[in-house]
């Protein structure tokens, strides 16, 4: 049936963005639209403006149907209902539950996990485990990238806690947080959903000596741990009292807002991340009950399935004009990716079309002096998200926001607009898409509603392409062939056995 609807799709005509303008003068009414965080006059809020896009009412007319068919309202419910949405993995996806919207039980459980937390979090602060001044938070993946992004994001100045996140096995970067702490002020938090990814469980393990060979007696007693496999960790040695758990429903990627924010607690304080978690459920309840285009994630992704299906675009650019929200490209990537970068339906059959497309980006106006080239004047169409904030995050002089800010909405237009000019290598061609989402205040309620968007931009794509977002299995065959070479006496190809070779392992 949803083959119907994108013939009827690919068959809408496709006016140009300065057309649509000129002939709706309602268009940005319609397609710029502000999220208020409260109920007063005097909330701070978001604005989705999304009227740079191609999308026009014959457009949304369509996929709001595609949406019928896929039964968007159906799988919504099922989400909110806790019910299981990742047939793959038989597993719920019960990330909005942590955020106190979801099936009740979900919710109270969450709730107890993150009343448990609070208090940790809170003792800690108070020299409940000794001064505290470091925390190495090591994690990998979802585990890593969500606490990096916020803390970048929100604790810029005055941490509470100096928190290092370390992901990668590669032992640079365990050494650059070991060069920045002190080993007798530091705690090692040790984030795994599964509490048995080999990067973390090798930095885990370095920590430990690292502390015990600068005078820590106790390392163990230094640790905290932040899984959905407590007995794992106890295993380990981490003492019960340590464990921060979370449920086996919340998946990695979307699982910044359970115990893996355990570190963006410690640098926040409780109440800030407190406000995170409310900010994020005031856009799962927008999507919850919005409908159609009003949906602000789903509108988000009417006009991604617009670009990727019916324009063959294979990129999706995001650039913060925040320095705050320099990871946000990387968050993203791993949400968009790994959750809608599938090849078969959630019916276990070829999907009859492109997935996710690739999300790259990065931070203006830095990216403007380097990548905009391609964007402006290249033969790939990119559909770009540019996202900033009104309220400035320094406290320098106004001109710095200000031309900050004009410059990222020179973008927008410039790309829009483009420019005739007699000579062709100084034509830009224009008609080329953006969206913009304008911050009030970059603070944790934004923030959290901000991340939120996304993850569920994510699922109303997965939706409309009748995949499901919430397994991996493609990063499996590689993690296996590494366990493999590091067990030895397998045989591969005569390139990896010549590498392997030269680099004198196996
Ligand atoms: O390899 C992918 C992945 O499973 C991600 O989905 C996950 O966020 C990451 O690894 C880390 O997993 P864990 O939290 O279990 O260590």
């Amino acid at each position: 049936m949803s083959e119907a609807v994108w013939n009827k799709l690919q068959g809408l005509d496709k006016p140009t963005l300065k057309q649509l303008f000129d002939a709706d003068s309602g268009r940005l009414d319609a397609f710029a639209t502000r999220f208020d965080m409260g109920e007063e006059e005097s909330s701070i809020g978001i604005l989705f403006d999304w009227s740079k896009t191609h999308l026009d009412a014959a457009h949304v007319a369509a996929f709001e149907e595609l949406a019928q068919v896929q039964d968007f309202a159906g799988r919504r419910a099922a989400l909110f209902a806790g019910e299981i949405v990742n047939p793959t993995e038989g597993r719920a996806a019960e990330h909005t539950a942590q955020r106190g919207v979801g099936k009740e039980e979900s919710v109270q459980l969450a709730a107890e996990n993150h009343h448990r937390m609070a208090a940790i979090v809170e003792a800690i602060h108070r020299g409940a485990m000794g001064e505290v001044k470091h925390l190495i938070h090591v994690g990998i993946g979802g585990s890593a990238l969500g606490p990096a992004l916020a803390i970048d994001a929100l604790a810029r100045e005055g941490a509470m806690v100096d928190v290092h996140v370390v992901s990668n096995i590669d032992g640079c970067a365990l050494e650059q947080a070991f060069a920045k702490c002190d080993p007798a002020t530091t705690m090692l938090a040790v984030a795994s959903k599964t509490f048995t990814t080999i990067e973390t469980m090798t930095n885990a393990d370095s920590v430990l000596i690292w502390l015990r060979e600068n005078g820590v007696e106790d390392p163990y007693g230094r640790v905290v741990a932040l899984t959905a496999a407590p007995e794992k960790a106890i295993e380990w040695g981490v003492d019960e009292t340590r464990i921060l758990p979370f449920s086996e429903s919340v998946g990695g990627r979307y699982s910044l807002w359970s115990s893996i924010g355990f570190p963006v607690a410690m640098a926040l304080g409780w109440p800030d991340f407190a406000e995170f978690l409310d900010g994020a459920a005031a856009m799962d309840v927008h999507f919850r009950d919005a409908d159609g285009l009003a949906n602000l994630p789903l509108r988000a992704a009417f006009a991604d399935q617009y670009y990727t299906r019916l324009r063959g675009c294979q990129t999706r650019a995001v650039f913060a004009y925040d320095e705050r929200m320099a990871l946000l490209p990387d968050y993203l990537q791993q949400l968009e990716m790994e959750s809608n970068g599938k090849q078969v339906t959630f019916d276990g059959k070829p999907v009859d079309g492109p997935t996710a497309p690739i999300t790259w980006g990065g931070v203006g106006t830095d990216a403007q002096h380097a990548v905009f080239q391609l964007l402006h004047q290249g033969t790939n169409l990119v559909p770009v998200d540019f996202i900033a904030s009104i309220a400035p995050g320094d406290d320098l002089a106004e001109d710095h926001h200000r031309i900050l800010l004009s410059n990222c909405f020179a973008q927008g237009a410039a790309l829009m607009a483009g420019k005739h000019s007699d000579d062709p290598a100084r034509a830009y061609p224009g008609d080329r898409p953006s969206a913009t989402i304008l911050l009030d205040d970059l603070t944790p309620a934004t923030f959290g509603a901000l991340v939120a968007f996304h993850e569920h931009r994510t699922f109303a794509n997965a939706v409309l392409l009748g995949i499901n977002p919430f397994d991996q299995f493609g990063v499996e065959l590689g993690k296996e062939i590494a366990k493999q070479i590091e067990q030895g006496g397998v045989e591969f190809d005569p390139s990896t056995t010549a590498l392997l070779a030269l680099a004198g392992i196996g």
